[in-house]
């Protein structure tokens, strides 16, 4: 069925130039910029006082569902992302049971169907049985590409040796998504907080030496094998230092939290809230991001949501559990970041739209241009709001910036041409649908 909306008097950031123009969206593509005949469209949208964003892709997300969907599931998560203005979300494959044969990531996309309200790709997870598969199977529909956890964190996934990850690295073509840190240095520090430990240590357990090393290994083998890979969560200075000499092989990471937050002040006020893997570090390392940020050498904000209960939180450090939700804040926390001069809203959308399709080369999203899919963030850069967990949609009710006043936030959330949040309210219903990829050439990326 033909549907229309013209999106009238916003400023629009286009490739290029961010300027004031009316968008025409019309069966689910951005069908005119510029000025539009308001008799094209069924209906008007005045955005007078807004920004017109691409859509924002979070790159990496945990949604929980096949598994413990007490947490979280594909409904909840997407429905979080929707109401923090993020149009699409690629979801890791550390759920139960893992994602990582083709049948369980066409389960994943089944499930999807009619209940994310977002578009979605799912990653396979990586294992030393699966890896010479993974070049056939990367190529399948609604497929993010193969993730790696190179150290132990929620779940069972792991490869921590380098025959495994360079055969992994070897089998395939497109970009591999990487967890660094090195599982040999977790295990030899573990005592540090074995049998109890307050959570302040755990930086100290997972240092950066733990993330350093890691990094190093992969992209050595990634040098080696000619693979490209995306580092993950990047939170050292000195993972940064490295990276610079890999550009042609290696895209980096960095999350909202690691940006924000710092030891040791946001163990004692958040305690195991603010536990995650890789952990958040001190303001050395937290100015280290914001540099590499600046320079260039970031390439996309993924949220790393990672919910998990407040009951399952209030365990004694280490029995709690790693990780805190983002795909909802993701949006607020980087505009706040906008309005304090620390990036600017191009290059955030350079960071939230233009990298993820760039580097995952994603179809049809990335930028505001006629032909491209009608995935769009709308937002107030002068709104005033406080995010509170009664605003959090997650099943797990809570986020670590409960309590925190922001400047900008997402007002309305456009998915495929139609809008599904407007002013923090949901409207239709979950249609969102998996994300294309630009096809790899013919005979390419097959294992022998
Ligand atoms: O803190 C984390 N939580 N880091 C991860 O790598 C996994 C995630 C989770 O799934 O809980």
């Amino acid at each position: 069925m033909s549907s229309s909306i013209l999106l009238k008097n916003g400023t629009a950031v286009l490739p290029g130039r961010t300027v004031q123009a009316d968008i025409l969206l019309k069966d689910g593509k951005i069908a005119g910029i510029g000025p539009v005949d308001p008799a094209a469209a069924a209906e008007i949208v005045d955005c007078s006082g807004l920004h017109i964003l691409p859509g924002v892709i979070d790159t990496q997300v945990h949604f929980r569902e096949p598994g413990p969907t007490h947490k979280e599931d594909l409904e909840t998560g997407s429905r979080g992302a929707v109401l923090g203005g993020v149009t699409a979300v690629f979801e890791m494959p550390n759920t139960s049971p893992n994602t990582d044969t083709p049948e369980r990531l066409a389960d994943k996309l089944d499930r999807a169907s009619g209940r994310m309200w977002c578009n979605h790709a799912f990653f396979l997870g990586a294992t030393a049985e699966n890896a010479g598969q993974l070049g056939v199977w990367e190529r399948l529909p609604g497929c993010a590409g193969v993730k790696v956890f190179m150290g132990s964190s929620t779940g069972s996934l792991l490869v921590d040796d380098d025959a495994a990850l360079q055969r992994i690295l070897a089998g395939g073509i497109r970009r591999v998504a990487v967890h660094c840190e090195d599982e040999g240095r977790l295990r030899e520090r573990h005592s540090l907080v074995a049998g109890g430990a307050d959570v302040s240590l755990h930086p100290e357990w997972r240092d950066a030496e733990a993330a350093l090393r890691a990094t190093t290994r992969l992209l050595g083998l990634a040098r080696m094998t000619g693979r490209r890979v995306h580092v993950l969560h990047v939170t050292t200075a000195d993972e940064m230092d490295i990276l610079v000499d890999y550009r042609d092989l290696a895209t980096v990471e960095v999350t909202p939290q690691h940006l924000t937050l710092a030891a040791p002040e946001a163990y004692e006020t958040l305690g195991t809230l603010a536990q995650m893997n890789p952990p958040i570090r001190d303001a050395r390392h937290r100015e280290a991001l914001w540099r590499a940020l600046d320079s260039g050498l970031v390439d996309v904000i993924g949220s790393d949501h990672a919910p998990h209960t407040l009951e399952e939180k209030a365990r004694p450090y280490p029995e709690s559990p790693s990780g805190m939700t983002g795909v909802q804040t993701l949006v607020p926390v980087m505009l706040d970041h906008v309005n304090a001069g620390r990036l600017t809203l191009e290059r955030f959308v350079d960071l939230t739209s233009a990298g993820p399709a760039r580097i995952y080369e994603i179809a049809g999203k990335g930028r505001i241009a006629v032909g491209y899919d009608a995935d769009l963030t709308i937002v107030d850069m002068k709104a005033r709001r406080t995010i509170t967990n009664d605003w959090i949609a997650s099943r797990c009710g809570w986020t670590p910036f409960d309590g925190v006043s922001v400047q900008g936030w997402p007002m309305l959330t456009l998915v495929g041409g139609r809008i599904v949040m407007r002013e923090d309210t949901l409207l239709g219903a979950p249609g969102g649908h998996p994300v294309r990829f630009h096809p790899l050439p013919v005979g390419m990326g097959l294992s022998p």
